[in-house]
């Protein structure tokens, strides 16, 4: 039986935490695909297309990795894949409170669907997809938060749309 996680997200814009559960995963996996929707709860700065086109330049090295991009429950397009489990990474007890209760959710919607947690460590826990737009804001270092192949794209984006 092969098996595929799938790390869904809206990725506004893609870290190297993420990156960190995407490498961890592909280890586990048989193969992996990095899922781009839309959450209605925040209100994101990068477009879908442009969400997708850094996740695919981040990744893209990463042999049985890919990208891919769903407008709607995340448990259709679970099910549209053989084999699949939801992999999520998990930075403190607030994450697994929120996610938990979004397993739970998709546990209710449908009952095949599995969710995995994957704990992040160290130098991972603090790093996430608003503090790199927080601290572009204020000009500041994003180098340990995002992979350098996207650096200048999240940083122009920043500064022509972002800024006040
Ligand atoms: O990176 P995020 O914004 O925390 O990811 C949240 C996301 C996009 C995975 C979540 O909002 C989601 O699954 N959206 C798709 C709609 C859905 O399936 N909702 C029911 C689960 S609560």
């Amino acid at each position: 039986m092969k098996t595929t996680a799938v790390f869904p997200g809206s990725f506004d814009p893609v870290t190297k935490g993420h990156l960190d559960v995407i490498n961890r995963a592909r280890l586990i996996f048989d193969r992996v695909i990095v899922l781009v929707l839309s959450n209605v709860d925040k209100r994101l700065l990068f477009s879908l297309d442009e969400r997708v086109n850094m996740v695919s330049i981040t990744v893209n090295e990463l042999s049985n990795v890919s990208v891919d991009r769903y407008d709607g429950l995340l448990v259709e397009y679970i099910r549209s894949v053989n084999n699949a489990v939801i992999i999520k990474g998990i930075r403190s007890i607030s994450d697994f409170q929120y996610e938990f209760e979004m397993a739970s959710v998709n546990k209710m919607l449908d009952k095949q669907v599995e969710t995995i947690f994957l704990p992040s460590y160290e130098g991972n826990r603090h790093i996430s997809s608003s503090l790199v737009k927080h601290l572009l804001h204020y000009d500041g270092d994003i180098s340990w938060l995002v992979s350098d192949k996207i650096k200048d794209m999240v940083k122009n984006k920043i500064s022509k749309d972002y800024k006040v």
